[in-house]
């Protein structure tokens, strides 16, 4: 317990059952005006305690353990200090995956729960794709397209080194689909061997696309790496550099696919087009709100190409 939480009296009891915990953090949280008090408390007291859903019910009535008081007693100091719940938890859930995240990684957000299923989607018209997921952080979308794609051989890249170390851990956790998996650290399509030129088939990515001036929610300006937010005046660098270099390494008919603001998908279109990719298409996230944009590479002659999307 930090020493002001000491001063104020509420230092969680040891000798309290693990249902009087639940209460005190509720409490706690409801008084730091954590929206969800209630909710995110049982997260934590569940991850302290190792128990889930109807095993977690039966479990309230026992004394905690030293253990799990000073676990739930940290992760509560944490929580009310602003620290999101996900890195606080150490751990969050993606598609069909539990990955571990920390503060060296974006928090993998439920809109890339869509990038990833485009991607999965477009691996799957492929026998043996390759697929690439630049700016990997913990390793969400590439890790699931490796579980979700038995035949798909999957290359995650970053340029962040700490980042590249969460994913490492995700990946030793991915079991046999981990085989066809590899890390690369590096500048977008410079981190990938030259042996891939021209066979990617897949390349996803969620870039930073936050505008310089754009405010972002303090939690996430605080917490989160700035280098997996911004990306330039106009949010665009980055994704400008990914198309740049795409068409050096796309297969014949291979798809991109690129998470970014709803306010960009028409200026990326533009950017696909010109750099000579095809049929731009935009999908929605689970809120409805334009997200991903994809295109395919070389599929017909230039003179029947689109214009772009919308
Ligand atoms: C928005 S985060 C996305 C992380 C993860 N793919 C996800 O969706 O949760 C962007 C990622 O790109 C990485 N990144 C930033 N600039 C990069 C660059 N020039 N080359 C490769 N990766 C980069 C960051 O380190 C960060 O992990």
């Amino acid at each position: 317990m930090t020493d002001g939480a000491s001063a104020a009296g509420d230092e969680l009891d040891a000798t309290l059952a693990l249902r009087d915990l639940l209460s005190e953090v509720t409490a706690r949280f409801a008084a730091a005006a954590i929206d969800g008090a209630e909710r995110e408390a049982r997260w934590i007291v569940e991850e302290a305690s190792g128990h889930e859903g109807p095993e977690f019910a039966l479990s309230l009535d026992r004394p905690a353990t030293e253990r799990e008081v000073v676990r739930i007693d940290a992760m509560t100091a944490r929580r009310v200090a602003g620290e999101p719940l996900q890195y606080v938890l150490g751990r969050w859930a993606f598609r069909h995956l539990d990955l571990a995240v920390d503060s060296r990684v974006l928090i993998p957000r439920p809109e890339t729960e869509v990038t990833a299923e485009v991607a999965i989607d477009a691996a799957r018209r492929v026998a043996e794709p390759i697929v690439v997921d630049l700016g990997t952080g913990s390793g969400a979308i590439g890790l699931s397209v490796a579980w979700e794609c038995r035949h798909a051989h999957v290359w995650a890249t970053d340029r962040s080194s700490e980042a590249l170390e969460v994913a490492r851990a995700n990946l030793a956790g991915l079991g046999r689909a981990g085989a066809r998996v590899r890390l690369a650290a590096g500048d977008w399509f410079g981190a990938l061997p030259d042996d891939l030129v021209g066979r990617v088939d897949v390349a996803v990515s969620n870039p930073p696309y936050v505008r310089l001036d754009d405010p972002l929610p303090p939690a996430v300006e605080r917490w989160e790496p700035a280098a997996a937010l911004r990306s330039g005046a106009d949010g665009l660098d980055d994704i400008r550099s990914i198309i740049a270099a795409a068409p050096r390494w796309m297969s014949s008919g291979g798809a991109i696919v690129l998470e970014a603001d709803p306010r960009q998908m028409s200026a990326i279109g533009d950017l696909l087009v010109r750099a000579g990719f095809v049929d731009p298409q935009v999908r929605p996230d689970l809120a409805g709100r334009e997200r991903v944009v994809t295109a395919q590479w070389g599929l017909l002659p230039p003179a029947q190409r689109g214009p772009h999307p919308r």
